[in-house]
């Protein structure tokens, strides 16, 4: 076991901080007012993704996949996921993806996270990363669909060998190579119900209270319930 140093001078290991438990305001140290603030939206890319990891282990108590971080750097979600920087430093992200609707034409956007580190809240970080998403996949814009999964290469080929016409096979392939477009007609989030701030945000910013559910967040999150909050056009 690794014994602790204890002679004058010598800087004691101090524990890292627990992960939060809940999305309860926490205390904020604000930044310097006299500071230069330039803020940018910048990608999140494979080399950086790990600083992704890092804000959200801050920000948000929910733990995300191996699966998630993968998903997040679909180029799908290119326009929609990304990070805010407070003078060059990745202070705030935002991570969304886009849904299907059953009606053929529709698609949401779904707003997995957004979060800004607590000393630099206030400042429109969220909000520069928020009307970015908006204007990029917001309602009235439109998204493709690249369906590259096994079931649906496996759905082409039997298609294609039933079809007597080859023409219309050869039709079909290159509609799902174009991909398939559609229009988004909503913005779409979860929010702890005993996070104000967060829903006092997405308010101002347009968004409306559409659910509550209960038993939404896992338990050892506490409250699980949470508002759903969308916004149309
Ligand atoms: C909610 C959150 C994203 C806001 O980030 P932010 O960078 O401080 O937001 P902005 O500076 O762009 O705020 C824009 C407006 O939202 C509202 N707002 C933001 N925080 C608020 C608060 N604590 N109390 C009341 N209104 C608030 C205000 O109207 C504010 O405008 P103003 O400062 O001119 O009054 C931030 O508090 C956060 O990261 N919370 C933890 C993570 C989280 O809960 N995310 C939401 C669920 S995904």
């Amino acid at each position: 076991m690794a014994m602790t140093d204890t002679r004058p001078g010598v800087p004691v290991p101090v524990p890292a901080p627990a992960p939060p438990r809940t999305y309860a305001p926490r205390t904020a140290v604000p930044i310097r007012a006299g500071m230069p603030r330039r803020i940018d939206i910048a990608d999140v890319t494979p080399n950086n993704v790990g600083q992704l990891r890092k804000l959200n282990s801050v920000l948000f108590p929910v733990r995300f996949s191996e699966r998630w971080y993968k998903d997040v750097l679909e180029a799908q979600v290119a326009d929609v996921s990304k990070f805010a920087l407070f003078n060059d430093i990745p202070v705030g992200n935002v991570c969304c993806r886009f849904e299907r609707l059953e009606n053929k034409d529709e698609a949401k956007l779904y707003i997995m996270t957004l979060g800004c580190l607590a000393p630099y809240r206030r400042i429109g970080i969220a909000s520069k990363l928020l009307e970015h998403v908006l204007e990029h996949g917001g309602p009235g814009k439109t998204v493709t669909f690249h369906d590259n999964s096994d079931k649906a290469k496996g759905d082409e080929k039997a298609a294609q060998g039933a079809s007597a016409k080859k023409g219309q096979a050869k039709k079909d392939e290159d509609k799902k190579k174009k991909g398939e477009e559609r229009r988004i007609v909503a913005v779409y989030l979860h929010v702890q119900t005993d996070n104000d701030e967060a829903k006092l945000f997405y308010e101002k910013h347009g968004f409306k209270e559409v659910e509550r559910l209960d038993e939404y967040y896992h338990r050892g999150i506490e409250p699980r319930s949470a508002w759903v909050l969308e916004k149309r056009q």
